[in-house]
């Protein structure tokens, strides 16, 4: 049985904790830690965790083989480089750092400790993902011509702007398309990009940098285009889709609903939307959980892992600063 802690209790980290106590065999959670979470006992009590702490760097000195990073952004370079001189395995949430040059230095500490490294890009996990990258693959499509790729979180937005990084949109969010698109474009690197990003659901925030809508293109080397689209406000609920158009065909993935009923009355016709991310695609969540721990136990499986986070980054810095400069970057440029 593998010992594993969760640094970040939060919301991420408090459905993965759930996750692995329950739903994940061969790990066995030892550990939670979080500095400020207020209901850490609780958790701890309700999962049968038998020790807590606040201090994160204390999980990497702690008797255990692995760590679950769900801590913010800003934090996951610094756990992963000290898990790394531990020698302890990691699952980090996306992003696997804020710039690329973090990025990359994330992704040598693992290299060099020989750890692995597991980005929580859960969308490879959803069926129908996993799905439409097999028949790429296969060659059903033929060859890759169109990508697209887009996130809308539900509805209605409360956050404070003024707390959330003016980049997250890049880095926090559309990083979820951008790994899916290199990853159903595999073997193919990512040219360059085009961002335009607004503040359309809170224009009273745009001067201070913050952006809850964009829309990016990218050219592949392998002539394919692609676009990822991000919202902060999609006021029917959680909306992810795909699509990718090759010589032979296309294959389309995701529906915002969270039902295949329709429902028919005397005032038309409706189905019920979806709610959030976790409640809608717990299974991959669990699914890219369940992956980590059999690589841990030296099973051969496909996860996403630290090249991935270090080319998704790539594209994410590119597209930052193609919104800020209003030009196309290439990946060239911010890779020196
Ligand atoms: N894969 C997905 O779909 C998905 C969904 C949500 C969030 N995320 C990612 O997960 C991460 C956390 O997001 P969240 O929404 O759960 O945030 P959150 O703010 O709800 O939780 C973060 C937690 O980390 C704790 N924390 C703060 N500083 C810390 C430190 N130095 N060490 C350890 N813990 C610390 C906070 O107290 C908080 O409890 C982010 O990187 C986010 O992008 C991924």
């Amino acid at each position: 049985m593998t010992r594993i802690a969760l640094v970040g209790a939060g919301r991420i980290g408090t459905h993965h904790a759930r996750t692995i106590a329950r739903e994940v065999e061969g790990l066995d959670l030892v550990l939670l830690a979080d500095p400020l979470a207020p209901r850490l006992d609780d958790l701890a009590a309700e999962l049968g965790v038998p020790a807590i702490t606040r201090d994160s760097s204390g999980t990497v000195s702690a008797d255990v083989d692995a760590v679950v990073i769900t801590s913010p952004a800003a934090r996951h370079v610094e756990l992963i480089e000290a898990c790394a001189a531990a020698g302890r395995h990691v699952f980090t949430e996306k992003p696997l750092a804020l710039t690329v040059a973090d990025a990359e230095r994330a992704a040598s500490a693992a290299g060099e400790a020989g750890i692995i490294l597991q980005i929580g890009f859960n969308r490879r996990f959803v069926e129908a993902w996993a799905s439409a990258a097999r028949a790429v693959r296969a060659g059903s499509v033929g060859s890759v011509q169109r990508i697209g790729s887009l996130t809308r979180d539900p509805g209605p937005f409360t956050a404070d702007p003024a707390r959330i990084a003016p980049a997250t949109i890049f880095n926090e969010t559309l990083i979820h398309d951008f790994d899916t698109l290199n990853w159903l474009n595999a073997g193919s690197e990512p040219v360059e990009v085009y961002a335009l990003a607004e503040a359309l659901i809170r224009p009273d925030a745009e001067d201070s940098g913050f952006r809850d809508s964009a829309v990016v293109t990218i050219r592949y080397d392998n002539g394919a285009l692609a676009t990822a689209e991000a919202s902060f406000c999609a006021m029917y609920g959680y909306d992810l889709r795909g699509e990718v158009l090759g010589s032979r065909g296309m294959v389309q993935m995701g529906e915002p609903t969270s039902s295949g009923a329709r429902l028919f009355t005397a005032a038309g016709k409706s189905v019920a939307t979806a709610g959030t991310d976790t409640s809608r695609y717990h299974a991959a969540y669990r699914d890219e959980l369940r992956v980590f721990a059999r690589a841990i136990a030296g099973e051969d499986v496909d996860y996403p892992g630290a090249a991935d986070g270090v080319r998704a980054q790539r594209i994410a810095a590119a597209a930052i600063r193609s919104a800020a400069e209003n030009r196309p970057v290439t990946i060239e440029e911010v890779s020196r």
